[in-house]
């Protein structure tokens, strides 16, 4: 069955597994781009391979001209109705990198839904003009809803899923595990590894994707370390259970940091706090690193962080060549390049151009 052939009900209903192949194109990429469950390793490692080539071809002016010709004839709609400045950004530059044309809306205040307009005409309204939507909203599963809305009608175009509430943020998962292959690709590759996410991982979007997209890796451990009231989701242990992944809780860095191949931190998300002031009754301070806590942290290590970030990481650490996160964050841009030529189906081109010119 087609996804244009279940109600919203029945179709909310479905399995994790029987969505994916429902939002998939005839090649088994994502149509609808919702969650990270929907990259499996081939499309993982095909993304990783066009995300390097798109980032070789544009650092000549031919490359880049070659690039901009790819997708002139479409246009993008930014809608971010949460704050964002790297999503955003990093999808804008991907956007012009290959030559789509963007619109953008980032205050609903500006827009007709102040009128009263719902989300589905609003949606409903930019697919009249673009040829892909790329959306922030704090509500979980809005986007997918909003998926189901435009393949059931006239104009069946994508959307990108660019962070759903305290759930989901496939594309941030897709530039992590874009940054910790390429970390390890001379050092045997993404298996065999321990990975360490610390800080607010029960109101964290991004630790719940790159946990479901590293179950595509062999043998990583994954270990959380987070002040009690603040420990990862039973869903997300489920999930590793019945992927049978070895994993640990707890809430001492110090004991996780000498065994960690890769260390994932966190912000604390506190604008989900249901009172005021909520969070700040967290002792979080331990949740720290700075220079003494990177001396326990092994020499060849990643330190990661999807950003933005408060106290949790030192500034004095950003030069220990172990810091990957401003690093992790370019590669943003070129992952997502990658994703949105792959969505049009221009995967192959870059490909040919590559193989021919480089
Ligand atoms: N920028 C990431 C997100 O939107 C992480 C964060 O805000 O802490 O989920
Ligand atoms: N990592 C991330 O999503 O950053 P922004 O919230 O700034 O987009």
């Amino acid at each position: 069955m087609r996804m244009t052939e279940y109600t919203w009900d029945a179709y909310a209903a479905l399995p994790l597994d029987t969505k994916v192949e429902l939002l998939a194109q005839r090649d088994g990429t994502p149509f609808h781009t919702l969650f990270a469950q929907q990259f499996n390793r081939g499309i993982l490692d095909e993304l990783g391979t066009l995300a390097t080539e798109i980032r070789t071809i544009a650092k000549s002016r031919a490359g880049m001209q070659f690039l901009q010709s790819l997708l002139g004839h479409k246009r993008a709609m930014l809608y971010f109705s949460q704050p964002s400045s790297r999503t955003f950004l990093s999808f804008l530059s991907a956007c012009q990198i290959l030559g789509l044309g963007t619109g953008e809306l980032r205050d609903a205040s500006t827009s007709s839904e102040y009128k009263g307009e719902s989300r589905e005409d609003s949606v409903r309204t930019f697919s009249s003009y673009f040829d892909m939507i790329i959306m922030r909203t704090p509500e979980k599963g809005l986007a997918e809803h909003m998926a189901w809305v435009l393949s059931n009608s006239e104009r069946p175009i994508p959307i990108i899923n660019a962070g759903s509430g305290q759930d989901q943020h496939p594309t941030q998962a897709l530039l992590d595990i874009y940054t910790l292959q390429r970390s390890f690709e001379r050092r045997g590759g993404l298996r065999d590894r321990t990975v360490v996410f610390v800080g607010d991982l029960a109101r964290g979007r991004t630790v719940r994707s790159l946990s479901a997209l590293l179950l595509n890796y062999p043998n990583i451990e994954q270990v959380f370390v987070a002040p009690a009231p603040l420990q990862i989701g039973r869903d997300v242990l489920d999930a590793l259970d019945a992927g049978g992944v070895r994993y640990r809780l707890g809430d001492d860095l110090a004991s996780a940091l000498p065994n960690a191949d890769a260390v994932y931190m966190t912000r604390i998300q506190d604008e989900w706090d249901k009172e005021q002031g909520e969070s700040a009754k967290i002792d979080t301070s331990r949740f720290h690193i700075g220079v003494e806590e990177m001396k326990l942290l092994p020499p060849d290590a990643v330190l990661m962080h999807p950003l933005p970030r408060r106290a949790e990481i030192s500034v004095e650490v950003d030069h220990d060549p172990r810091a990957m996160y401003w690093r992790q964050m370019r590669n943003g841009m070129w992952i997502r390049a990658a994703l949105i030529a792959t969505t049009f189906g221009f995967g192959r081109r870059i490909h040919e151009y590559y193989r021919e010119n480089l």
